[in-house]
């Protein structure tokens, strides 16, 4: 398929994005505004020397310079606007339901109210359901390197929220911090009517999976591209119908893949898991939705019924009720359809 075909037949797919970090979409132009506003001074002197150290060799690379970037956000307002740009640009690319992530302790451990962070985000999820259409889900994220015990915190914080809240999940540095740290804070979080999901399998190993299956009691698992190492692990995952929420740009950003050839998406298709794709941190991966389709569309040789399924997934995989589902995958449907 033409390049140019392969783009515009991604852009008309009505899609769900499940993986998305908002602090992870925070690009460098709207930082740099930010930071000017708030009076705090960027260790970078311009928006082009930024970017030029997003290079990473390892997840923690990552991360490190992610949490300093986090720290420009201070006002309601702050997290507001870097949570409409993300909004605007998925409704640019046809995305038509978000389940994202943010990070509270990213921001509390700085001073900054939980309601500040939650206030802002929710605001402008509440203006794309009203003015672009978008149906959305809000999912808190544990940092792993930190505390049981901080998470706790956490989710005490959360409790005035509840009702905004979805779900919660587990992200941050994998290795050395498995899912087991977190077993009584996961517990605690299903009590309080929380959804469970947890980053496993990313550059962790399969084990870590198990983990979050059979201790998290999770109901999906964020990357997982580990999962084929382990044939068992496999069957597990066909079995209860588990999805992955898939990363392609950031696997090979991150060499947790080499590069995107090698990418599991297709394998994992191939034997009937519910995988799916999505952009995870946008702004420092290159790409949103869009382009994590194109490209592993393009490395891997997809073909139109595997767009589908992948965007059949997307929904099939998200929290949307039984009946929104079938809205969704209708009109995915008759989308392809409509190309023949
Ligand atoms: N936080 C933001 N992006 C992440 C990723 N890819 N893995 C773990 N934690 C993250
Ligand atoms: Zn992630």
């Amino acid at each position: 398929m033409e390049s140019s075909q392969l783009k515009e037949i991604i852009q008309g797919i009505p899609k769900a994005e499940l993986h998305l970090h908002i602090e992870g979409s925070f690009e460098p132009e709207l930082m740099f505004e930010m930071a000017k506003r708030n009076n705090i001074t960027l260790d970078y002197d311009s928006i082009e020397s930024l970017k030029k150290a997003y290079k990473f060799n390892n997840l923690q690379e990552f991360l490190d310079i992610y949490y300093t970037g986090a720290q420009v956000l201070i006002h309601e307002q702050d997290f507001f606007d870097l949570t409409w740009e993300y909004l605007t640009k998925v409704h640019s690319q046809n995305v038509v339901h978000v389940e994202i992530f943010f990070d509270p302790q990213t921001h509390t451990d700085r001073g900054i109210g939980f309601d500040v962070v939650i206030n802002g985000i929710r605001k402008a999820l509440e203006k794309a359901k009203q003015e672009l259409g978008i149906s959305f889900k809000l999912i808190m994220s544990y940092l792993r390197h930190l505390s049981e015990e901080k998470a706790f915190k956490t989710l005490e914080q959360s409790i005035p929220f509840k009702d905004w809240i979805d779900g919660v999940g587990l992200d941050s540095s994998e290795m050395g911090n498995p899912p087991s740290k977190f077993v009584n804070v996961f517990k605690a979080s299903a009590e309080q009517g929380y959804k469970l999901v947890a980053h496993a399998g990313e550059e962790g190993p399969a084990d870590y999976i198990w983990e979050a299956l059979d201790l998290l009691k999770v109901v999906r698992i964020d990357h997982g591209n580990r999962c084929l190492d382990d044939e068992a692990l496999v069957q597990r995952l066909l079995d209860e119908n588990m999805a992955l929420t898939l990363c392609p740009l950031s696997n090979v950003e991150l060499k947790v893949i080499q590069k995107m050839e090698e990418h599991p998406v297709a394998k994992m298709l191939k034997k009937g898991i519910l995988a799916t794709i999505h952009s995870d941190d946008p702004a420092y991966f290159g790409g949103y939705m869009n382009e994590n389709y194109y490209e592993t569309a393009k490395a891997l040789n997809l073909n139109k019924d595997q767009l589908k399924q992948l965007a059949i997934n997307g929904f099939e995989a998200s929290w949307l009720s039984s009946e929104e589902k079938v809205k969704h995958i209708s009109r995915v449907d008759a989308y392809f359809d409509s190309l023949h």
